[in-house]
């Protein structure tokens, strides 16, 4: 008469492991997708990377560039990326636009970019201009380094020979010898200069996609920009650098894709 509670022992066992079996798989995804989002929003954002970029054999310019900062009070995160750009042997900092997101920002970001030891240059991005009534306050700041902040005026830097210039002052007569970078926030600058050539494009905006989910990363990107969403891309124009910023929009996350300061050599 043990007979039928014995059976109904071994049919609970055998159900208990195929519902366990049956669980493994989406539970293993369900854990590997929690370690993702935590790596995303806890690690990544504050993994800083710098890369080399060497565009000449023998080069006569070493710049930095930064982009997307979007400071949003994470001072820590911004004196990190300052103390690894004064580390590096470099004649000048570029900045591709996208300082902060609102206007109370400003103060916080300023006072950490004052201590940049090298001529920080740059120019607005969206967010910048959609947060800043004036650009009076950058302008002063980033002038307290040795360097400018760029709207429509071209920039001459004699000791380097270089000529920094944006898409609204791209048509000016450049001294000889000199290497000519574009400034612009917006990849898309490559294809509105009409004509002009640059020794170097440097632009950011796209954030590289932030959040790379492989075969997906590409849909998060602005519209229109999949060809030039990081890194080095030869136009037309001369070569073109896509900075994928220090900071994060939106989602305070960075997923295959670190917050990167660009060491290049022209
Ligand atoms: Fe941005």
């Amino acid at each position: 008469m043990a007979v039928i509670p014995s059976l109904q022992r071994d049919l609970f066992q055998t159900v208990k492991r195929a519902f366990l079996r049956a669980l493994a798989v989406p539970g293993a995804m369900l854990f590997l997708a929690a370690v993702c989002v935590a790596y995303a929003r806890f690690v990544e954002p504050h993994w800083l990377r710098v890369k080399r970029v060497s565009l000449s054999p023998a080069p006569t310019v070493r710049l930095i560039h930064v982009s997307d900062i979007h400071f949003a009070g994470d001072a820590r995160h911004l004196e990190r990326v300052t103390r690894v750009i004064n580390r590096l042997d470099a004649d000048m900092v570029c900045f591709t636009g996208d300082l902060i997101e609102e206007a109370v920002f400003l103060d916080g970001a300023l006072q950490i970019l004052s201590e940049f030891n090298k001529p920080l240059y740059g120019v607005p991005g969206n967010h910048d201009r959609w947060a800043l009534r004036s650009f009076e306050r950058v302008r002063e700041a980033f002038r307290g380094t040795g360097g400018e902040w760029m709207t429509d005026n071209p920039v001459m830097v004699p000791s380097e020979r270089v000529a920094l210039l944006t898409l609204a002052c791209a048509g000016e007569r450049t001294p000889r010898g000199y290497k000519r970078i574009l400034l612009e926030h917006h990849p898309d600058a490559a294809r509105q200069t009409h004509g002009e050539t640059f020794d170097l494009i440097l632009a950011g905006h796209t954030h590289g996609g932030q959040v790379r989910i492989p075969f997906v990363h590409r849909q998060v990107l602005p519209f229109d920009l999949e060809e030039f969403d990081k890194g080095l891309s030869r136009t037309p124009a001369g070569p073109l650098y896509v900075n994928p910023g220090i900071g994060t929009f939106y989602l305070n996350m960075r997923f295959r894709c670190r917050p990167e300061i660009t060491l290049i050599e022209l």
